[in-house]
């Protein structure tokens, strides 16, 4: 796809300058913010900074008129996606704002429309959630300002398309900037990653009362440094930079809570330039900073060996090449050297003692050295030669592998999908059975699995049992139906949430594959039923008791001694199937799962679902007494202090499964 039209939402300090730069390089631009006013200021700022380059003669003035014309404002997000081929987000770092431009954005934009996130920090995988088709999101992380730096982080989420993330870089590049790819989707990327063990490191300094602002930001301008980190933070805004150590406390470690005077700032509104007020006094957009002696406190060693440290954490992690990184750094900071280069004079021992030493003083696990540090393999690290003996490797998920008749695919984060994959209707053999609970097996204990979809691969589910399977008598017949069954009872005592997909043909042996799920939905037009006392057999893989739980005796009834179809409309008004998705049922279910996985607690969803299901099997007693015991083990987990703290902080929680 060609990419010319582009839209940018939110027109404030980032915002302006991506239009702006969109709109020298002749794409035609539709520049979104709900304010009428940050719209105005955006055009004036754009006026103005073009205005420069007529002044130098570089650009005529027709030039700029036109440049300018180009962009369209709008305050309405459905007017200004609606025709775009790529959509760039850069409204304040708020999840919860975030979150709504994205769903809205989701309405509106053309299904092809590429959508990428200026966030700074925020996860793109946790920003996807709110995108439909989220293979087509990104983050493209431009610096500030966007139109004169020239770095620009290209951030692929777990779910983003390869193609869209090499369609981007192509446009990125066209703009005349320096594209660097992430690879893996890490909290703060690469650049504001590096930064944030020293940035942690001074905010300790003043917890620590070690030593005052103006003292290290007169230490850091006598190394040539242009601005200290507290003027930085100042010129930044301190809640921007407070809500960036939350973040990363959730993400990365507790220890980034531990900056408890930049807190105390900003609920004191003291948020820095913008406030007036911050470390400094601001005046004119200045700060002024008393006289004060450089401290001694504070070495340029203690920095540059966090940003290493950090450097071959992220090398380890494989979110970046040791090439990129350093270009990154370079760029993003406007700095002649990055940590690799650093790291260059350094050896693994001193790296080492540097940062056991800082660990030690502020009892700090970020500080402690990454594990190419330790082993003695820094060279290694910085050189790009950690592939045999990597060490740390973020958990992933073991897919599983070798299926002929069924795949089994992870579709999005903790979701997996499960395929029946046969000619004639996805018949069930014992292949498909065996395979299933291969899969069962292998998915059971994974922790990176929440919620599994079952479905069929083309037009239909599953058309049921393959009965042209021989069987020598009837006894091995029973064990085919045996096998059936305690397979789909694994499917109800799996502690994953387990939906059905259904479309198409569900009849038979698939229908009681449907009906052993935990949640099934459908299209309105697809067809269940039991054809199997027509043909002289029962439903031998738990039909006769599911649906009988399920819908009720004189139903089941009905369905199984007729052999009547009904329609995944009438099985949504009798509660079989709990919803209906007709437009693309792939992509709903997928959404469904999303909505599950990306809001409730892994443990707790798992044990409700296996009290739902006692609840058909055991007197209410005991069903009440398993209800309360489920308490008391859900009393000690993470996941509900993380739920109660997010209830809170009107936040949405980020469940860990522990
Ligand atoms: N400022 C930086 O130095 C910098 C650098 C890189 C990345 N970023 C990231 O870029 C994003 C934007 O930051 P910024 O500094 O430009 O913020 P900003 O506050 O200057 O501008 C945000 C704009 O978004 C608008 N807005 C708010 N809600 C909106 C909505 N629902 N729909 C449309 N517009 C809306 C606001 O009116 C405002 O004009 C953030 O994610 C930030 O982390 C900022």
């Amino acid at each position: 796809m060609e990419i010319n039209k582009v839209a940018i939402i939110g027109a404030g300090e980032m915002g302006h300058g991506i239009a702006e730069l969109f709109a020298m390089r002749g794409y035609s631009v539709n520049l979104i913010d709900v304010s009428q006013d940050a719209l105005q200021k955006a055009l004036q700022s754009i006026r103005e900074s073009l205005g420069k380059f007529v002044k130098r003669g570089t650009m005529t003035e027709d030039s700029m008129e036109g440049i300018v014309s180009g962009i369209r404002t709008f305050t309405k997000i459905n007017e200004g996606v609606n025709d775009a081929d790529l959509i760039i987000e850069a409204v304040p770092e708020k999840m919860e704002i975030k979150e709504a431009v994205f769903k809205e954005i989701s309405l509106y934009a053309r299904a092809d429309a590429i959508i990428g996130s200026n966030t700074s920090n925020i996860r793109i995988t946790e920003l996807s959630r709110s995108v439909s088709n989220p293979s087509r999101f990104l983050g493209v992380h431009f610096f500030n300002p966007p139109v004169i730096m020239k770095l620009v982080e290209i951030i692929r989420g777990d779910d983003t398309g390869e193609v869209v993330v090499n369609k981007v870089y192509e446009v990125i590049k066209g703009l005349g900037k320096v594209p660097v790819k992430v690879k893996k989707d890490v909290a703060g990327f690469i650049v504001n990653r590096i930064s944030a063990p020293e940035m942690l490191y001074f905010c300790m300094i003043l917890d620590k009362g070690i030593a005052k602002p103006e003292e290290v930001d007169m230490f850091a301008r006598s190394q040539g440094l242009p601005m200290g980190p507290y003027e930085l933070m100042d010129f930044v805004g301190l809640d921007v930079v407070y809500d960036s150590m939350i973040y990363y406390a959730k993400e990365i470690s507790q220890d980034y809570a531990k900056c408890n005077t930049i807190k105390h700032m900003v609920e004191k509104g003291y948020l820095g330039r913008k406030a007036g007020k911050g470390f400094y006094q601001w005046s004119s957009g200045k700060a002024i900073i008393g006289s004060a002696i450089p401290t001694d406190k504070v070495t340029l060693m203690d920095v540059l060996v966090l940003e290493v440290n950090e450097a071959v954490k992220l090398i380890e992690l494989g979110v970046a090449s040791p090439d990129d990184i350093e270009t990154a750094v370079k760029l993003g900071l406007n700095r002649p050297f990055g940590p690799i280069s650093v790291a260059q004079s350094m050896t693994s021992s001193e790296a080492k003692e540097k940062l056991d030493q800082l660990s030690n003083e502020f009892q700090c696990s970020i500080f402690e050295p990454a594990a190419s540090i330790r082993d003695g393999k820094l060279r290694d690290a910085i050189g790009g030669r950690l592939q045999q003996s990597a060490p740390k490797q973020q958990p992933t998920s073991q897919l599983p592998e070798g299926y002929k008749v069924i795949s089994v695919e992870k579709v999005a984060d903790k979701i997996m999908r499960i395929s029946i994959n046969r000619p004639k209707l996805n018949l069930l053999n014992l292949d498909v059975i065996n395979e299933l609970d291969r899969t069962i097996d292998e998915l059971w204990n994974d922790r990176e699995t929440f919620v599994i979809i079952i479905t069929g691969s083309g037009t239909n589910f599953s058309a049921g049992a393959d009965l042209s399977t021989y069987f020598a008598d009837g006894v091995s017949f029973m064990e085919f139906s045996r096998k059936g069954e305690r397979v789909f009872r694994k499917l109800t005592e799996i502690p994953k949430i387990v939906i059905a997909s259904l479309k198409g043909y569900v009849l038979g042996g698939g229908f009681e594959l449907a009906l052993a799920c935990d949640i099934r939905v459908s299209t309105s037009s697809s067809m269940m039923g039991f054809p199997e006392v027509t043909l002289g057999l029962v439903p031998g893989w738990g039909g006769t008791q599911r649906l009988t739980r399920l819908a009720g005796a004189s139903r089941a009834m009905h369905m199984i001694l007729t052999g009547e179809r009904i329609t995944g409309k009438d099985s949504y008004d009798i509660g079989l199937v709990s919803k209906l998705f007709d437009d693309d049922i792939d992509g709903e279910t997928l959404k469904y799962a999303r909505g599950i996985s990306s809001s409730s607690a892994p443990i707790a969803a798992a044990m409700a679902k296996k009290l739902i299901n006692k609840a058909a099997e055991v007197p209410e007693d005991v069903g009440l007494d398993l209800e309360s015991t489920a308490m008391g083990v859900l009393y000690g987990t993470e996941d509900l202090k993380e739920g109660v703290s997010s209830l809170l902080a009107k936040r949405k929680p980020i469940y860990r499964g522990k």
